[in-house]
């Protein structure tokens, strides 16, 4: 009989380009679920040049490669940031790890499994780009978000991220957020374009989670390290990245505070 406990929501968050506010979004949307008391683990995917400890302003001692290559205990290197959330940082600089071998996979996988279940959500922040880790954090996750921009080479690049997980992985249901937006309708605007793309040529029929605002706050909190969901609360992306923790965490049958 088996005394497993089930596994949380994984959720997964990519893009395809880099620099379109992933690891952003990511620390913030981590930040405010821990608020509502929903206990997170932020995996930092970047294997190869992994930055939530960065933006987070923590200090790292070990990180995912070595309880992989080196068996240390996943449960050890985990760094509680604040009150119900959690990282488990990745290596910078490493290039090895970025390729994600097979057995490298395996290993990953069961590292993982064993500590997720202390948790009531998981998020991934993956690299930039189609590389095995990105698919394979995406394949290994119950729901994917895909950030997008108005930015012509950030929807390419999304779109063919989503093809590949489409289409190799028969991955569904892409969750999207357009970030660096002006206005609501910029935004609406970017995902509805996006949307006929999907439909047209993978037939598929994204949600829509909603925009994040263009904000000098992010770039501030940013360089000072810190979320601006903390630094900044009331500024126009938090109440954006608010907005998207209750709508993620109805879906996902949580409760939150
Ligand atoms: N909503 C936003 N408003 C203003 N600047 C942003 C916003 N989102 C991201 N940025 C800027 O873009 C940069 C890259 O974001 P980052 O989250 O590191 O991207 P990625 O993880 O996708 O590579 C940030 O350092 C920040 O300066
Ligand atoms: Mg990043």
């Amino acid at each position: 009989m088996s005394t497993a406990k089930k596994s949380p929501p994984i959720l997964c968050i990519s893009s395809g380009k880099g620099g379109v506010g992933k690891t952003t979004f990511s620390v913030n949307l981590a930040t405010a679920l821990a608020q509502r008391d929903v206990k997170t683990l932020l995996i930092d995917g970047d294997l190869g040049l992994g930055n939530v400890d960065v933006v987070l302003g923590i200090q790292v001692d070990h990180t995912i490669r070595e309880t992989v290559e080196n068996g240390l205990d996943p449960a050890s290197i985990i760094i509680e940031v604040q009150k119900n959330l959690f990282v488990l940082p990745a290596s910078s600089g490493v290039p090895e790890m970025t390729g994600l071998s097979h057995e490298n996979q395996l290993l990953l996988s069961s590292v993982l499994e064993k500590i997720i279940t202390d948790f009531d959500l998981v998020l991934v922040d993956t690299a930039a780009g189609i590389g095995a880790s990105v698919l394979w954090f995406n394949k290994w996750a119950s729901a994917n978000i895909i950030i997008i921009t108005p930015d012509p080479t950030s929807l390419t690049d999304g779109y063919a991220l989503m093809k590949v997980l489409a289409s190799r992985q028969g991955k569904k249901g892409f969750q999207l957020v357009v970030n660096n937006v002006k206005s609501k309708a910029e935004a609406l605007n970017t995902f509805t374009n996006m949307a006929k793309v999907l439909s047209q040529f993978l037939q598929e029929t994204p949600t829509y989670l909603g925009p994040l605002p263009k904000d000098t706050k992010v770039i501030q909190a940013i360089r000072s390290q810190t979320p601006f969901l903390l630094s900044a609360p009331d500024c126009p992306a938090a109440r954006a990245i608010h907005l998207i923790a209750n709508q993620l965490l109805k879906q996902a049958g949580l409760q939150g505070a």
